[in-house]
């Protein structure tokens, strides 16, 4: 029923009975009329409402008769009452409705043939569906477009003034960019302030616009609608996991769109807690590498110093025999392999398998061990879990949110939607703990900001806070009495006064923070890459659980700890046993059930107990030389690692080094051999979100020259390898057999509750486990370079694909530039744009600054993704003894004028 929620989840509104239509309706009192009426099952006209936001009421089409009132009354504004008499239907509010349009179109060009909108438009649905034929009346408002935004433009002579922009972009994204503004005699949509709009991008105005006054300037004069053909797939830029339409034209992608538009407005508000239909800048703008020029479409192999072109057959006959030849020679163990986590479920299994039963070795690692492995690491240890706790209603109705190392606006835009939600629909308290001013701080109630690296600390102060107030819930903690001594031993050596020092938060602040935590009756966490991907991730996570457990948040409902990944399918790359320590459904590679049945599902020996060898172990070998093959999908080492972790003598020693990508990477142009993949819009499957939901991608068009999806490639290498169980017809033939091994893996979109389960953890083993966690932190040693340098990732990039999108470098070129504070920029006497030589222990670099009010003083930040100059050579890389995740995404640098 659609019903607006209650600002306080746990008060229901009561329930009242109206007649609609003489039928007796039961309602929550209060709520729209409109969602009353469509409750039922009626679709009355309406232009200016949408359920995700308030309803506005400028459009008059959502007009019913009430008993008692002469005049129609807008249902949409109209609240439902007790005893209402309501009529939706008879001519009389046709008349009304038709009268309405008229006056819409009376002020509105009609250029349909040349708008984006044409035969898309719920203005011209009316017009129809009301009959209007005679405009006797129109005039042309002739206002010049609006095209100063990099990827919209506003055309208002056919804006019919619904609002619905502003409200989704103010009410549902609280970005607010946009207002209404009297302009040459006329209410115009203009970027607040009427400059040029520069704002997320996310596009969410242009999907809810019901006519072509907000058009896409990418996809502009390039169709009709009705020329385009649309397929629902998996967004493959984070782990959000949104569903979006892929639309081509000839096999390239005009446009992508959404579910959320103004054709899908008729829903129930408490939906809106599982999401709002939405996408990001990402999703909406970031499709052109699907058919970018740059993508291989042909196989490549070496001969000498140049990489020439190659046919299929007999490049993977070469791949094939070189592979025979290393494993005959060296053994299965001169063989390693490491996948990207933007394939499928499917061909993360198949390359799993093609590792372990097809070559022989637990060599083999995915883009996973960059930060997620730390979460799930954590999780399965403390809780028996291996993803996060929650799903995104839990999210949107806590009442306290943890949100520490998280820029989440930024890295997982739609995520973050939901915590705007949490605050302006259900007044959540929420506490963003990170060492940059992020969007998100700035909507929280508490704000937090830190000193860079230092977020893990917070968090351990925070539960030395609770004890300290007694905040602790002791129904919980008497259950485990040893263990909840040996926190309080662990913790005995931390002072809040140290933390907050190192940390830079007053002992006030951090003792807040904890009551509002603890106090909550429902607080979540959410923690990334400032907690997973920072030194001692693993153990931060753990610090987090702790925090969850004393304070009774552990598996009481609507609690949880959860996490966010960069790449679409890191989840899935976990669950289908991508790691040396994981066989498929996060199996210990070493129990020897699982071992058992999947080396008889796959007809093969799996490689020996304790032998597997992750991401830097792998690199360490390849120098060694007892790798002398890698076999890469996906993945560009060379292009993420620093100079530091010697990426660069790692490949120079390999016999063989395949790489299998859709782009001509930094790592491939050093292979051997080159195998041109497909993106995910050409190629059938499943990716899982961060919150465990299996979504399918679906092929969209046909592959780009010659290049194969990895699945199929996997296939042929494994099956030329003599792998009998390798051969498949088809994704799906991948998917029957992870169905046999994985039972009810694919939920489809319908994940399961987890149960956590921390009584295992806490009666055996926690106090050894926690003696070393909460040692103090004192202030890193510097060398004397004052600033904090971190590198991360921009709304505008993520993954590894997103610098090959022409839209995304629009709007974020490849110019790095160093972030850095202004007031630090002025006291140094630095303009935007001014070089500066930015030094680490490991070298300098020169490059631009630019002023950025979400940096903190005596901090800067590089976007991760470029890297021209390489600022990431400045890092060193520090491997986590319990997880093997190597840290390098910060370090203390000294910048000067350059
Ligand atoms: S693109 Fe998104 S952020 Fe920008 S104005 Fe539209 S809704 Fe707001
Ligand atoms: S631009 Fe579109 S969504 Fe915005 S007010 Fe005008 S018609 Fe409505
Ligand atoms: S990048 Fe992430 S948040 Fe943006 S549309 Fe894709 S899945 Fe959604
Ligand atoms: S839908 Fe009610 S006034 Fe527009």
């Amino acid at each position: 029923m659609g019903l607006k929620p209650a600002t306080n989840p746990d008060v229901e509104a009561a329930s009242i009975e109206l007649t609609i239509d003489g039928q007796t309706v039961t309602a929550k009192d209060g709520v729209s009329l409109y969602d009353v009426i469509s409750s039922t099952g009626k679709i009355i006209p309406a232009m200016c409402y949408h359920y995700t936001f308030d309803p506005f009421g400028s459009c008059g089409m959502c007009l019913v008769m009430q008993e008692g009132k002469k005049a129609p009354v807008r249902s949409c504004t109209a609240k439902a009452t007790a005893g209402m008499v309501i009529r939706t239907e008879g001519d009389d509010l046709f008349q009304a409705r038709k009268k309405a349009v008229e006056k819409h179109l009376s002020v509105h060009p009609l250029d349909c043939p040349v708008c984006d909108a044409d035969g898309h438009c719920e203005l011209q649905d009316m017009a129809f569906q009301h009959q209007v034929t005679t405009l006797a009346n129109a005039k042309q408002k002739l206002i010049p477009e609006d095209t100063r935004s990099l990827v919209l433009d506003f055309n208002m002579n056919r804006c019919i003034a619904c609002g619905e922009c502003i409200n989704i972009c103010k009410d549902v994204l609280m970005i607010d960019a946009l207002q209404f503004m009297k302009k040459g005699g006329f209410t115009q949509v203009v970027a607040k302030g009427d400059v040029p709009l520069a704002c997320e991008f996310c596009g969410d105005c242009l999907a809810v616009c019901p006519v072509g006054a907000i058009t896409n300037k990418f996809s502009k004069y390039l169709y009709k609608p009705w020329q385009l053909k649309k397929t629902t797939t998996t967004c493959n830029y984070c782990g959000d996991g949104c569903q979006l339409h892929l639309e081509t034209k000839d096999n390239e992608v005009v446009r992508v769109t959404s579910p959320l538009s103004w054709k899908n407005k008729w829903g129930e508000r408490s939906e809106t807690a599982q999401g709002h239909g939405g996408i990001c800048v990402r999703g909406r703008f970031g499709f052109q590498f699907i058919d970018s020029k740059a993508r291989l479409t042909q196989p490549l192999v070496r001969k000498g110093a140049k990489l020439a072109e190659s046919p299929w057959i007999e490049t993977v006959e070469t791949v094939v025999g070189r592979l025979a030849d290393i494993k005959a020679k060296h053994g299965p163990n001169a063989v390693a392999g490491l996948v990207t986590a933007r394939c499928s479920n499917e061909e993360l299994y198949l390359f799993q398998k093609l590792m372990r039963a097809a070559i022989g070795t637990n060599q083999l690692d995915s883009s996973a061990r960059y930060g997620h492995l730390n979460f799930v690491h954590a999780v399965r240890h403390a809780l028996g879990v291996g993803r996060m706790t929650n799903d995104t209603a839990d999210i949107t109705k806590a009442k306290a949110i943890l949100v520490v190392g998280s820029n989440v606006t930024e890295t997982n835009p739609v995520f973050s939607v939901r915590v705007k939600e949490a605050i302006r629909v259900y007044k959540s308290q929420v506490i963003v703990v990170d060492s940059a001013n992020t969007n998100l701080a700035r909507l929280a109630s508490h704000p937090t900001l830190v000193k860079p690296g230092t977020e893990g600390l917070f968090v351990k102060g925070l539960v030395k806070s609770v004890i300290e107030q007694d905040l602790i819930d002791t129904d919980v903690t008497g259950k485990h009495a040893p263990a909840f001594a040996a926190l309080k031993q662990a913790v005995a050596g931390l002072s809040l006064d140290a933390v907050s020092s190192v940390t830079g938060v007053s002992k006030d602040r951090i003792n807040e923070a904890a009551s509002v935590f603890a106090e909550a009756p429902r607080s979540v966490i959410i923690c990334g890459e400032g907690i997973v991907r920072r030194p001692d991730g693993y153990r931060h996570v753990l610090a987090l659980i702790d925090l969850l457990w004393v304070t009774g948040k552990l598996g009481k409902p609507g609690c949880g700890i959860n996490t966010v990944t960069e790449e679409a399918n890191e989840q899935g790359a976990v669950d289908m046993g991508t790691s040396p320590e994981f066989l498929p459904g996060q199996a210990p590679f070493d129990d020897d059930e699982k071992r058992a049945k999947f080396s008889k599902a796959w007809s093969a020996p799996l490689p020996g107990k304790g032998a597997g060898t992750g991401l830097m172990d792998i690199l360490k070998k390849c120098r060694s030389g007892e790798i002398k093959a890698l076999y890469l999908i996906g993945e560009n080492p060379l292009g993420t690692l620093p100079a530091s972790a010697e990426v660069r003598a790692a490949l120079a020693k390999l016999d063989l080094l395949i790489v299998q990508d859709p782009f001509m990477t930094e790592t491939a142009q050093l292979a051997h051999i080159v195998l041109p993949a497909c993106t995910f819009a050409e190629k059938d499957g499943t990716m899982t979100s961060q919150d465990g939901k299996v979504q399918r991608i679906r092929q969209t068009m046909d592959p780009a020259g010659e290049s194969l999806p990895d699945w199929q490639i996997l296939a042929a290498i494994g099956s030329g390898l003599g792998c009998a169980s390798m051969e498949y017809e088809s994704a799906q033939d991948i998917q029957r057999e992870i169905m046999k091994v994985l039972p009810g893996y694919y939920n489809l979109g319908q994940p399961k509750k987890v149960t956590v389960n921390p009584d295992g953890y806490l009666a055996n083993g926690y106090k050894a486990d926690v003696a070393g966690r909460y040692r103090a932190e004192t202030k890193a040693a510097d060398g004397g370079k004052r600033f904090g340098l971190t590198m991360g990732q921009l709304l505008y990039h993520s993954g590894k694909l997103s610098t090959q999108a022409s839209g995304l470098l629009l709007i974020a070129s490849g110019n790095g530039q160093l972030h850095m504070n202004a007031q630090d920029m002025d006291r140094m006497g630095l303009k935007d744009g001014d070089r500066v030589r930015v030094s680490s222990a490991k070298g300098s670099a020169v490059l631009g600054a630019r002023a950025d009010l979400s940096v903190m003083p005596e901090s800067c930040f590089y976007p991760e993704h470029f890297n021209n100059p390489p600022v990431k050579d400045l890092m060193s890389v520090e491997v986590d003894a319990a997880t093997g995740v190597p840290y390098f995404k910060q370090t203390a640098v000294s910048v000067e004028k350059a």
